[in-house]
């Protein structure tokens, strides 16, 4: 595992494993990312060049993605278009780079015998019921809800299909919702922390009562790294921290964390086809692959989150503006929903 490609390292998780990697490892990294509205070169800033080089194209590039694939021994795919209520507004570049551009992918490793690890979410499986034990795991079957996980399985699909079919060296990871630094400030918690920093109410979909399943970003670094390093060649592998929590009882927490009143909020109404529950189960990736997370108190890894959301203003100061001025078109505040 010397010499990694790791597709849309620019963005939020990507980003976070090219500096885990880094730090715990001696491998160069070519990271290649279209800088979407959601990559920023930004969030590579102080990487030895050294050791980490940056190719801006297209996952759909056959020609590109095939030369850069022969020259590197393992391909970690995190390269999507990513946020649900995005792909409800305008589908087209879900399938176009989540579906078309891991099946070019698909075709290269092919080609060239190259390691791919496959980097995926738990939203494949639908959602669970609120009141319920039930979890996902390896063999939940899928029932994808949104355009974005719609896409995100039918990329699953088609690595299960290459493994099966081509016997490509392939693995699988399947990860439930991630915090810290570098995530777009489209994204729940931090959409809610730069409203408070910039004076503007959180704002919490229908009821608040949709429960997450929230892991830290570094936990699901050490995750892949670990699953580069021991997992079984066409595996699947369920990453998540037992994080659950509603949406309301993050908001508040955020909300007091940063002194503010608990119900300085807005509700909005809810957004179509919202999932009710996800909740992992990793026991095989605790058990067979000895992998554990650090970040285990939320409230703490909350904090440093808000910290360096704090400290890190020309970070996402103008890709705020650009988002809540989108949100503003979609977005109603619905009256007499009570907290409670
Ligand atoms: P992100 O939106 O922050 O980053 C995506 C990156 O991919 C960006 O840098 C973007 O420029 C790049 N990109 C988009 N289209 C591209 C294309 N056609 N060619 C090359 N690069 C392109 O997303 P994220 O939250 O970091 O998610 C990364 C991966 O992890 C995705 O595959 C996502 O499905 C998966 N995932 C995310 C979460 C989560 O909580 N955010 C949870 C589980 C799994
Ligand atoms: P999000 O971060 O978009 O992740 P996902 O849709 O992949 O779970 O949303 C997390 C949860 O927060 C989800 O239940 C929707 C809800 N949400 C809000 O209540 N308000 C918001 O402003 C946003 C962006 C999300």
């Amino acid at each position: 595992m010397n010499k990694i490609l790791v597709t849309g390292g620019a963005g939020f998780i990507g980003a976070n494993f090219v500096r885990h990697l880094l730090e715990h490892s001696d491998c160069t990294v070519t990271i290649l990312d279209k800088l979407t509205y959601a990559g920023n070169k930004e969030s590579l800033a102080g990487l030895p060049a050294s050791r980490v080089k940056l190719v801006v194209g297209d996952i759909i590039d056959t020609e590109l993605v095939d030369r850069l694939v022969a020259a590197h021994d393992t391909v970690v795919h995190f390269a999507a278009e990513s946020h649900n209520d995005n792909s409800l507004r305008e589908p087209t570049a879900f399938v176009r780079t989540n579906v078309v551009g891991t099946f070019e992918l698909l075709e290269a490793v092919r080609k060239h015998g190259t390691r791919f690890h496959h980097i995926s979410t738990d939203e494949v499986y639908g959602d669970l019921e609120l009141e319920d034990s039930q979890r996902f795991t390896e063999t939940t079957p899928y029932q994808p809800s949104s355009p974005y996980s719609a896409t995100k399985a039918s990329s699953d699909l088609l690595v299960r299909a290459w493994v099966r079919s081509f016997g490509i060296n392939a693995t699988l990871s399947n990860c439930s919702n991630n915090y810290g630094p570098y995530q777009h400030v489209e994204k729940f918690i931090p959409r809610q922390i730069t409203n408070v920093l910039t004076g503007v109410r959180p704002k919490l979909y229908g009821s608040g009562t949709n429960v997450r399943d929230w892991i830290h970003v570094h936990d699901h670094s050490s995750a892949v790294q670990r699953i580069l390093e021991a997992g079984e060649p066409g595996r699947t592998y369920l990453i998540g921290a037992d994080g659950e929590r509603n949406n309301l009882e993050v908001l508040r927490q955020i909300l007091e964390l940063m002194g503010r009143p608990r119900d300085e909020f807005d509700w909005i109404s809810d957004r179509p086809g919202h999932d009710l529950r996800y909740a992992i189960d990793a026991t095989p990736l605790r058990q067979e692959l000895g992998w554990k997370p650090e970040f285990q108190d939320f409230s703490s890894g909350l904090e440093r989150t808000i910290h360096w959301y704090a400290t890190h203003r020309q970070w996402w100061e103008a890709s705020k503006e650009i988002t809540e001025t989108q949100y503003a078109q979609q977005e109603q505040l619905v009256e007499g929903v009570k907290s409670s």
